[in-house]
């Protein structure tokens, strides 16, 4: 059990019946990349159960923040979902991951697509000034079933704007794009459909996509991302195609269980 570190719960957001967020302690050592993932668990009968998190809250904040499904026969996140302020969660020590500004060609704007739970490495991203040093314009795309599942809409929109630190470099360059799929709102579709369409930089009063200005980042089921692949490669993007290897796109998978 040393292969892991041992953290406690500070406090724990349910946002419906299906999502919920938590915080937790950051060990002073635990350094990590915006839109890095982590194995986060709970010790079972003297054995670690874990899953991977990507970090929600920024490189630079004290306490650390996971956005979790509650899958009700999931044999981590069914645990999960009832964690308390103060209950020990083990967390591993190596961040990785491969949704790295670093990873993406120089461009004017970041495009961060996520759906679901696939919100979460995209809210570390867009609290980190170097997005901003590196793009002009950060969209930030959530893809969801119902208005419900808005997450950290008020967040987004309301908060980090006003943010006492990060407000000024993020007023004015970072566009919030809540999209529903299965109830009527301002903005109706799949986040494929809404860009492959142009809806969703017309909404925006942005250009149309282009792989000369545009970089984009991906997350979300394993179909999201095989289908925006598509679209991202017919219009003549080009991915990453390892860590450390920069390219027009880079994606991940959101981790569930
Ligand atoms: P839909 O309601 O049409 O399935 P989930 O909760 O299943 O992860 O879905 C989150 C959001 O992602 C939903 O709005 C869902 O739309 C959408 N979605 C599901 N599959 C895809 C896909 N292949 N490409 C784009 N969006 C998708």
């Amino acid at each position: 059990m040393d292969k892991f570190r041992r953290e406690r719960v500070l406090s724990v957001h349910h946002w419906n019946e299906g999502l919920f967020s938590f915080r937790t302690t950051r060990d002073p050592g635990l350094r990590f990349d915006s839109g890095q993932f982590i194995m986060v668990g709970l010790e079972i009968d003297g054995k670690p159960l874990m899953r991977a998190y990507s970090f929600a809250s920024a490189s630079w904040e004290e306490e650390l923040e996971f956005f979790s499904i509650k899958v009700p026969d999931g044999p981590l996140t069914s645990r999960l979902q009832h964690l308390q302020v103060g209950d020990e969660i083990l967390l591993s020590k190596k961040p990785t991951g491969t949704l790295l500004i670093s990873d993406l060609h120089p461009g004017k704007r970041l495009y961060l697509m996520g759906t679901g739970t696939g919100l979460a490495p995209f809210l570390s991203i867009i609290k980190d000034p170097e997005t901003y040093e590196r793009f002009d314009t950060v969209i930030v795309a959530h893809g969801v079933r119902q208005i419900d599942d808005l997450a950290y809409r008020e967040a987004i929109s309301e908060d980090l704007p006003r943010h006492e630190l990060l407000g000024d470099t993020i007023n004015g360059h970072l566009l919030y794009y809540p999209a529903v799929t299965r109830e009527p709102f301002v903005h109706n579709g799949r986040l494929t459909h809404l860009l492959d369409s142009g809806q969703l930089a017309r909404d925006l009063d942005l250009p149309p996509l282009d792989p000369k200005y545009d970089r984009v980042m991906l997350c979300g089921s394993m179909a999201m991302i095989k289908d925006f692949r598509k679209l991202l490669d017919r219009r003549g993007f080009e991915a990453s195609a390892s860590i450390g290897q920069a390219g027009d796109y880079v994606f991940e998978r959101a981790f569930v269980g």
